[in-house]
């Protein structure tokens, strides 16, 4: 997989998945622009790559805020002329609570990062795609947007959200060089670890451990690569054959 001359922008990227996606696609040849709340770890993170490449732009910017998020891109595309990837990753969770023990406040915000955050981003990259001929749209779901996490309602919910939007963008830009998929992650290592290959035992695979961050950034690259031309409106599930807990 080779992502020489493409621009690639990657949400959340300070930590956890996204990091790790960003590192692939500098090692691979690939332009990149980082979005994330969090600045000071975005900072260590082009540090981190630049071993690989000095084409990085980092952001501050909450997703979940329209303004920030087309003045972040209006940049990025001022800088690149262009977007090839938008890797839709940043999200909240880690969060379990019975629902009736949680609040429409709660709920607001789940769907305000990790739904309108993810349309907000998407469309500002869409009229560049278009324009090119060329796109990949890679959004980050998870299993419980398939099965629904137990006291994860206000999570699961956006998820599932996520996942049919994805089906639902795919057909509408099928014939357009744009292709939309979603990457749903069963049970991931813990984000603070700085490791990207660590995993730990779990009882939520069959296969006894969590995925790394490295082996979701993997799949993220693969779908995300002109490889694979073919495969749009797809929810691929990596979550080392998931026991439905
Ligand atoms: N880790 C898992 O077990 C797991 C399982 C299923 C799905 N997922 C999904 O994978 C993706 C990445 O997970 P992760 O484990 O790397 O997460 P993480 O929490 O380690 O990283 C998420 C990143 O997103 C950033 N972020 C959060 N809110 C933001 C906002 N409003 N604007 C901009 N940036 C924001 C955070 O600062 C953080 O750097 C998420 O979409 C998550 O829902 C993760």
């Amino acid at each position: 997989m080779d992502f020489t001359g493409q621009i690639a922008v990657v949400t959340g990227a300070a930590r956890g998945i996204g990091r790790a996606t960003a590192q692939l696609f500098a090692q691979r040849g690939a332009k990149l622009a980082l979005i994330d709340v969090d600045l000071e770890k975005l900072e260590t993170v082009k540090e981190e790559l630049s071993e690989y490449t000095k084409d990085v732009l980092i952001y501050k910017c909450d997703i979940s805020d329209m303004e920030a998020v087309n003045s972040t891109f209006s940049d990025i595309l001022e800088n690149y002329g262009k977007v090839d990837i938008l890797i839709n990753n940043a999200a909240l969770f880690r969060d379990y609570m019975p629902f009736m023990e949680s609040t429409p406040d709660r709920w607001k915000l789940y769907f305000d990062v990790n739904v309108m955050g993810t349309l907000y981003c998407t469309r500002c990259v869409i009229p560049s795609m278009l324009e090119n001929g060329y796109g990949r749209i890679v959004n980050i779901g998870s299993v419980a947007g398939v099965y629904g996490n137990r006291f994860m309602t206000h999570y699961s919910g956006t998820k599932g959200a996520v996942i049919a939007m994805t089906s639902s963008l795919a057909k509408e830009y099928a014939q357009s060089g744009i292709t939309v998929n979603c990457v749903s992650p069963g049970s991931v290592s813990p984000s603070a670890h700085e490791d990207m290959d660590y995993v730990q035992p779990t009882d939520l695979a069959f296969m006894s451990r969590t995925g790394s961050d490295r082996e979701n950034a993997e799949l993220i690259a693969f779908v995300a690569s002109k490889e694979a031309s073919y495969i749009s409106g797809q929810n691929i599930q990596i979550d080392g054959c998931r026991k439905l807990l």
